[in-house]
């Protein structure tokens, strides 16, 4: 009969992946993709206006490493404070490539987690300047400290300024920031506070009305723009935009759902003013930062080939060590 399908839950994931794996291997993503040497079409969205949230299909297929599948995945902005649950849920599915045969079911929870971070440290790596030291948080939820940990490992933090509308979340990842990685962070009370005289900034809320003022930028910072991920979300005001090298993770993406989505359906922003995918970096089509004062800013909308490469490399560590569950499908007899 059919193959056995592996499964695991969020915490045989957890117990699996390191970020050190997910940034090598998200950079392999961007790299492949950059080749293109991958099947992805964009996203797909399904929008629950009673309850505020969103489900997504995101399918990817990366044709060098023969890894194909699939992330369902969820964002209900309400859930923390409501039910306790994160923002963001996923599940994952891995296919056979020769048969299309399923072979696992994975939470994809964490997988986006750190598959959203480890973008942030490849951008950090290709973008920001080289002697940046202080960096800004805005937005402290649930993705933040593995955004924390990923830039962790790309640049030498000297300080790290948190602000969340919820100073008790801001305050919280600045304990997780001391306790887990031994960073001197502490939290303002202002975005401004956290933008001014940063050298790479993240954004990571899911706020619809910028909160990162064009006055406050300065020349040579770097920003991850990664909480815009759904039509109308927007963090930064569009001058920021005007005065950036915009690099983005994929156009059909970014235009519809990123942080460019608001000017470019204001006509403010077009595709002549993005200067490369994040693929075409890595791969080494492009350059990445060119000079010290120039602003940057990646526009990451998450891509489905970021998912699936993470999730293979869970999939056959977890057959290797014998973790999670296996059950034989039984198919429909004719
Ligand atoms: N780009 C990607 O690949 C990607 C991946 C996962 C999540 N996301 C997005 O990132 C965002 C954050 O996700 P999360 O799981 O951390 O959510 P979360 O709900 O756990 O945390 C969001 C935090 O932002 C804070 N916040 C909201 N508006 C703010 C504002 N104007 N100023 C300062 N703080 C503000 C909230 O108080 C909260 O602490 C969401 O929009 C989510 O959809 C993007």
């Amino acid at each position: 009969m059919g193959q056995k399908i592996r499964v695991l839950n969020m915490k045989e994931v957890k117990q699996i992946l390191s970020m050190s794996d997910v940034l090598g291997l998200v950079e392999r993503a961007f790299k492949e993709r950059g080749l293109k040497h991958v099947q992805m079409p964009p996203k797909s969205y399904l929008f629950s206006q009673k309850f505020g949230g969103d489900l997504r299909v995101m399918p990817a297929y990366l044709k060098e490493l023969d890894e194909i599948g699939v992330k369902l995945v969820s964002v209900y902005p309400g859930n923390p404070s409501k039910y306790g649950l994160p923002t963001v849920l996923a599940t994952i599915v891995l296919f056979d490539p020769e048969t299309g045969a399923p072979i696992s079911y994975m939470d994809g929870t964490c997988i986006t987690a750190m598959r959203t971070a480890a973008a942030s440290g490849v951008a950090v790596k290709y973008l920001a300047r080289k002697d940046a030291r202080v960096l800004g948080m805005i937005g402290a939820g649930y993705q933040s400290v593995f955004q924390l940990d990923a830039i962790n490992k790309v640049m030498k933090i000297e300080s790290v300024k948190i602000f969340d509308l919820i100073e008790k979340e801001a305050e919280n990842l600045a304990v997780l920031a001391r306790k887990k990685f031994g960073l001197n962070a502490r939290v303002v009370t202002t975005a401004e506070d956290a933008v001014r005289s940063s050298d790479v900034l993240v954004t990571v809320t899911p706020t619809r009305t910028p909160v990162v003022k064009r006055e406050w930028v300065t020349e040579g910072m770097h920003i991850n723009a990664v909480g815009a991920d759904a039509p109308g979300k927007e963090e930064l005001e569009a001058g920021i935009l005007k005065r950036a090298r915009i690099v983005i993770d994929d156009w059909e993406q970014a235009s519809h759902s990123g942080e460019i989505n608001v000017p470019v359906s204001k006509g403010m922003i077009t595709k002549a003013s993005i200067y490369a995918e994040i693929g075409e970096i890595v791969a080494g089509a492009k350059p990445g930062r060119v000079s010290a004062d120039e602003i940057t800013m990646f526009d990451t909308t998450g891509l489905a080939i970021q998912d699936i490469i993470t999730a293979w490399r869970v999939y056959e560590m977890a057959e290797e060590k014998g973790i999670g569950r296996e059950f034989e499908p039984l198919y429909c007899e004719p």
